[in-house]
């Protein structure tokens, strides 16, 4: 059997990774239009920072895993072809920053069918809005040269950060496809690959919509628990309540969990307001205002998390941080990834340039041009926004520290010698709730969390 994966990035990489150490005996080829991105995958330094990625892809790379730029030579000798391409949020024309842009993903199915010359099963790896598939089938069907395609939806659920555990042991693997023989043999095709390490018990079918639909319900339902927990941060910092002893309160119910309840500066990440934009957006066409507004409400309180943690820093910071040193640690949306797609981060920089600050940012895998550029934008430049190697060096002459991502590495840092180092009185802002503010406060820092006083 032969698996081509269209999109070499955060998923197609390493869910293709898996497959090929799973499965010795599948051939596997992904393909990307981005050259530079195919040559760090065929390369020691990987394009995506990813804790086991490494190791599982130098297992199976030149042996039955490849990575190359001839989309066209993937497509034409598959049996399945996984579409694992970029579905932004539109930023033009109707339906701008709600609706999935999937030109890409028509891209794709124009090239499938221009190129295959015999059957293939296509599977929706992206995550799309609900009813997809009938558009990628409808572009087929009109292009094609008597070849027969399924299409199946196969939404992905690995979290970056732990992609590779989430892979080997997923909570489950979801399979949509039409209810017709046809349909079913590819179902069954594609659940018998994961099968060789995934339990049956785990895989789950469904039909088509139901698929397409629970990728976008799942990402809307985890950011609504970070948007619900970050609402309540704002109350325990009026009223003198700790919002983790509150997030441990009411996680140790079982009817509610303890997973997703830890408060912080604002989710990031390339998914979860993306595919919550484009579930408001489906609402909206549907008729559906009221369901659309409930679902936005995720994203404002978000939005507003964001601004209220900068807003707090200028406050402590004698209501203005002009030409003050602030030193911002973490860049990346969560630890352990170096995708940097929406962070908070991001948001909070430009605030505190916005009002005139010195920010020098340090990241331990982002890249300082990647670091601009998020900020800034593509080829502009700002001297206040400056990018430190360590960050003691970020610290160094600052008037405040602010985490805002959650790396291991910020927990174990010498806060004596960071203290030592910056302007009295000197402030910290943990964005994301990680280090001990009691402690802090007796060393002499003016200490603040998310949802603490
Ligand atoms: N990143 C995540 O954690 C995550 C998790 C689950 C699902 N998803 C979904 O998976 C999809 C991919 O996400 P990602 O983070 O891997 O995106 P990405 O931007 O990292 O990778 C997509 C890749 O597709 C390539 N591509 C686009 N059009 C192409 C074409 N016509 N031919 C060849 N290559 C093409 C791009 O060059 C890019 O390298 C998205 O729909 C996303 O919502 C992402």
């Amino acid at each position: 059997m032969k698996i081509c994966c269209i999109g070499a990035g955060y998923v197609g990489g390493p869910t293709m990774a898996m497959i090929a150490n799973k499965a010795p005996d599948i051939e596997v080829r992904v393909v990307d239009m981005n050259a530079s991105r195919i040559a760090a995958w065929n390369s020691d330094m990987l394009p995506i920072y990813e804790p086991g990625l490494d190791e599982i892809v130098r297992k199976a790379r030149g042996r039955n895993l490849h990575f190359t730029t001839d989309v066209r030579g993937g497509i034409e000798s598959a049996d399945i072809i996984f579409v694992a391409v970029n579905t932004p949020t539109k930023s033009y024309g109707v339906g701008a920053g709600r609706a999935a842009d999937l030109r890409f993903i028509e891209s794709v199915a124009r090239t499938i069918a221009e190129v295959a010359t015999t059957s293939k099963i296509i599977v929706e790896k992206s995550t799309i809005p609900v009813k997809t598939a009938e558009t990628i089938k409808e572009i087929l069907a009109a292009n094609a040269r008597g070849v027969k395609f399924e299409v199946l939806s196969n939404p992905e659920f690995l979290a970056e950060g732990t992609a590779m555990a989430d892979l080997h042991e997923p909570d489950r693997v979801l399979i949509g496809g039409e209810r017709t023989p046809g349909g079913e043999a590819a179902i069954k095709v594609l659940a018998d690959v994961y099968a060789r390490w995934v339990p049956r018990d785990r895989i789950i079918t469904t039909n088509l919509w139901s698929s397409e639909l629970s990728k976008l319900v799942a990402n809307a339902f985890l950011a609504q628990r970070i948007s619900s927990i970050n609402s309540i941060s704002a109350l325990c910092e009026a009223t003198g309540a700790d919002v983790d002893e509150v997030a441990n309160a009411i996680g140790k119910d079982s009817r509610i969990g303890s997973k997703f309840l830890k408060a912080s500066v604002g989710f990031g990440g390339s998914c979860f307001q993306k595919d919550i934009l484009n579930l408001v957006y489906l609402c909206e066409h549907f008729g559906i205002p009221e369901v659309a507004a409930y679902w936005e409400s995720v994203v404002k309180m978000n939005d507003w998390q964001k601004r209220r943690f900068a807003t707090k820093i200028v406050r402590v910071l004698f209501n203005s941080v002009s030409d003050k040193k602030i030193a911002v640690l973490g860049f990346a949306f969560k630890k352990d990834t170096n995708d940097t797609r929406e962070s908070a981060a991001i948001s909070v920089c430009r605030d505190l340039l916005a009002e005139q600050a010195k920010v020098m940012v340090y990241d331990p895998k982002v890249p300082a041009d990647e670091i601009r550029r998020d900020i800034l934008g593509v080829g502009k430049d700002d001297p206040r926004l400056m990018v430190a190697t360590s960050a003691y060096e970020a610290a160094k002459n600052a008037h405040a520290v602010v985490i805002v991502t959650e790396w291991d590495e910020f927990k174990t840092l010498d806060y004596e010698k960071i203290l030592a180092s910056m302007v009295k009185p000197a402030a910290i802002f943990d964005g994301r709730n990680i280090l001990d503010l009691a402690k802090l406060k007796e060393m002499g820092f003016r200490a603040y969390g998310i949802g603490k006083c």
